[in-house]
């Protein structure tokens, strides 16, 4: 069965480029992103590995870190890594799964034989320090995902879980937020010192708390 929001993320150990990694001790109590890629040496994959080494200060701004996987050899990331590098004009520093097995393709449900047999969608899943699935995207291959989105996401999983609050549509840094609903008006008052705006019962509304 696919993963859920709230299931824990399964745990593997994996040959990366960085070496043996079991999963949840590499996580330890970080967040985490691992993402797959359907191929090495393939023009949109090039672009999305080299976008994510270039945002390495985002992703560690935020305690996150970074794992890539495909279903390629470790001989072949460690190839891709220099054209990455070279065309994207960044440093790749995160590790690569080289899952030639599947292992942690099947654990993820990261192969759609719909789409295709021999190569896993490009899936996203943000993992929370208590190793919970906070997040999951699926993109198609041939649509290169937005990273500054999936930081976005994160940016609001992370004020959901410091100071119970939610973000509206298309919020961005900065601007106000929403008071989550298992928070009463009375208590929002008082934690939230920046004021609420009643612009209903159910919706209220405060500054971004941590700005
Ligand atoms: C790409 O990364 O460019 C790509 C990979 C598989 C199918 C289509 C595009």
């Amino acid at each position: 069965m696919a993963l859920r929001l709230g299931d824990i993320a399964p745990d593997f150990t994996a040959e990366t480029t960085e070496g043996t990694i079991n999963f949840h001790e590499w996580l330890g109590n970080s967040w985490g992103m691992i993402f797959s890629h359907p191929a090495d040496f393939t023009p949109v994959c090039t672009t999305e590995l080299g976008r994510t080494a270039q945002l390495k200060d985002e992703f560690e701004k935020r305690g996150v870190k970074v794992i890539a996987v495909s279903v390629d050899p470790l001989e072949s990331h460690t190839e891709w890594v220099k054209d990455i590098n070279e065309t994207q004009n960044t440093t790749v520093d995160f590790p690569m799964i080289a899952d030639k097995d599947r292992q942690v393709a099947e654990l993820y449900d990261m192969i759609h034989p719909n789409a295709s047999e021999k190569s896993t969608v490009r899936s996203v899943f943000v993992i929370g320090p208590d190793k919970k699935i906070k997040l999951t995207l699926t993109y198609p291959a041939s649509t290169g995902r937005n990273f500054l989105e999936i930081l976005r996401v994160i940016d609001s999983l992370q004020l959901t879980a410091n100071y119970q609050v939610a973000t509206p549509a298309d919020w961005q840094q900065g601007e106000d937020v929403i008071v989550v609903p298992a928070v009463s008006t009375e208590d929002a008052i008082k934690k939230f010192p920046k004021g609420v705006t009643i612009v209903k019962p159910y919706l209220r509304t405060t500054p971004q708390p941590n700005k």
